[in-house]
């Protein structure tokens, strides 16, 4: 099967990452405690070349007013480490934030990459917008959509991205050297998973991802997009491991089946309010995180449609 060759990959880059230090990644986490994300700069330390996964554009939904705080500790890093981004990376489009990738790379380069089927979740919302003819419904406004399987390199790391949808249809889990970073799938093992009630979500999707995922290495570093504590825990935390997930993940470990899943993901999903940013959020990052064109005023607008979700 396809797919398990694609795995087989995976698991391969990541032991080989695993034997030869050389070939893992420095990472740096950055969490954005408004919205609970976490932006990782991932970069070879050999060549310093990086990749910038998941940035937030600092957005206050009251005053409509967008900053640059969370980006700019970013480039901070970046200019200070002297490192070259080459990639800007979504693992989807966010619901619950603005990406600052076009910020970062009007100011650092790099190519701006995400899913293949974007195109699917830009159908879907671009009609729930209304959004006319010119906006393109064709992932356009990314530099680069990734294949399931599809290979890549920050530096000399090898890359692999793997398609994990079920959260939104086009969440992809991207691994470099032995590190993934698994967008809206799994969080972590005391917290459960994302949930699948967006427009195109689909929970026996997501639990099918889920095990992929969990499918590699035992010691395959996850890192997660984001964290919400759980009871009990007073830190936030991102990054886990395969085999924890198997072992304790209150929702997936190992044991739980596909029906059980399926219930209880259904049954939680009925219980969370949206997102209080998912209509700029999802309207911005479908355009890769351009906003609205300006009206005749030069102002952008961003649309709630009322009664429509
Ligand atoms: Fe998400």
């Amino acid at each position: 099967m396809a797919d398990d060759q694609i795995l087989d990959s995976a698991a391969a880059q990541i032991e080989r990452a695993q034997a030869d230090k050389c070939l893992r990644p420095s990472i740096a986490g950055f969490f954005d405690e408004a919205t609970n994300t976490v932006s990782y700069v991932v970069h070879d330390p050999k060549t310093n070349e990086a990749a910038i996964i998941d940035s937030v554009l600092d957005f206050e939904a009251a005053s409509g007013r967008t900053s640059n705080g969370s980006a700019d500790r970013i480039i901070e890093y970046v200019t200070s480490n002297n490192l070259k981004v080459t990639w800007l990376i979504e693992t989807h489009a966010h619901a619950d934030h603005i990406s600052a990738a076009p910020y970062l790379q009007e100011r650092l380069g790099g190519k701006l990459a995400i899913g293949r089927d974007i195109v699917r979740v830009q159908e879907v919302f671009g009609k729930l917008f209304n959004a006319g003819t010119d906006f393109e419904r064709d992932g356009s406004q990314f530099d680069k959509l990734f294949d399931d399987g599809e290979t890549f390199n920050v530096g000399e790391l090898e890359g692999i991205a793997l398609h994990v949808p079920g959260h939104t249809p086009a969440d992809m889990a991207f691994i470099i050297g032995d590190a993934a970073f698994v967008g809206d799938t799994i969080f972590m093992p005391d917290f459960g998973t994302a949930r699948a009630d967006f427009p195109g979500g689909d929970a026996r999707q997501l639990y099918r991802s889920i095990r992929r995922l969990l499918s590699l290495p035992d010691e395959t570093r996850l890192f997660l997009c984001h964290d919400y504590k759980a009871p009990g825990r007073d830190e936030y935390a991102w990054e886990t491991t395969v085999k924890q997930q198997r072992e304790e993940n209150v929702h997936v470990k190992d044991g739980v089946s596909e029906e059980d899943f399926v219930e209880m993901r259904t049954d939680r999903d009925k219980t969370l309010a949206m997102p209080k940013l998912i209509m700029p959020s999802v309207q911005v990052n479908i355009r890769g995180g351009r906003l609205p064109d300006p009206e005749d005023n030069g102002v952008s607008y961003i649309k709630i449609p009322v009664n429509a979700v």
